[in-house]
């Protein structure tokens, strides 16, 4: 049964969905933030992995970038649907499904897009080698990507807070805040 409040809800009565390009700190940001407020955290790449029991770059590579899409977008809506309110960190190309985003507007979450210029985002994944779309070239396709999907995030943002030269506290001191208020 859902336990949500129902679209309308003040931001701290929903969820707090946290968007952004991958480095963006969604993870960190998300469980700080989440001992914080007491509450849960859930990352929707942890979700699929734990519901496959597959790693997303094995996801990737065997079943199509399209099927992992349809995956995340099922476990954000178990997740905005049957948890309480908790802050539920999301895959950074969420936002490229169009059902997703529907649901990430559907009132139920708090949705903070965490804005990183793709420098920054670049620095912070050097040497990490589990994003399958950030093979060859990462920084330019952390350019590419963040400007396709700008407009998306933009979209389903409640607020944006820029994170570059930001520490993780400082991002949850701006989200805390404004939920507060
Ligand atoms: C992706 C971001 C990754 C992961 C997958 C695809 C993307 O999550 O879902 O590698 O398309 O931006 P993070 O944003 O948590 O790194």
């Amino acid at each position: 049964m859902p336990t949500s409040e129902p679209p309308g809800a003040a931001p701290a009565d929903r969820h707090v969905v946290l968007v952004g390009m991958m480095g963006a700190g969604k993870s960190t940001v998300g469980r700080a933030l989440a001992a914080r407020l007491g509450r849960e955290f859930a990352d929707t790449d942890e979700l699929v992995e734990e519901a496959t029991k597959l790693t997303v770059r094995e996801i990737f590579e065997t079943e199509g970038e399209d099927e992992f899409r349809r995956l995340e977008g099922v476990l954000l809506h178990h997740a905005l649907a049957v948890r309480a309110q908790g802050v539920i960190g999301c895959g950074g190309g969420i936002v490229t499904h169009e059902g997703a985003r529907h649901l990430l507007r559907d009132g139920r979450g708090f949705v903070v897009w965490l804005r990183a210029d793709p420098a920054t985002l670049a620095a912070r994944l050097e040497g990490v080698g589990d994003r399958p779309l950030l093979d060859g070239d990462a920084e330019g396709n952390l350019r590419r990507i963040g400007a396709e999907r700008a407009v998306w995030y933009d979209e389903v943002a409640d607020l944006v807070v820029d994170v570059d030269g930001l520490e993780a506290d400082d991002v949850v001191d701006a989200i805390a805040e404004v939920l507060r208020s």
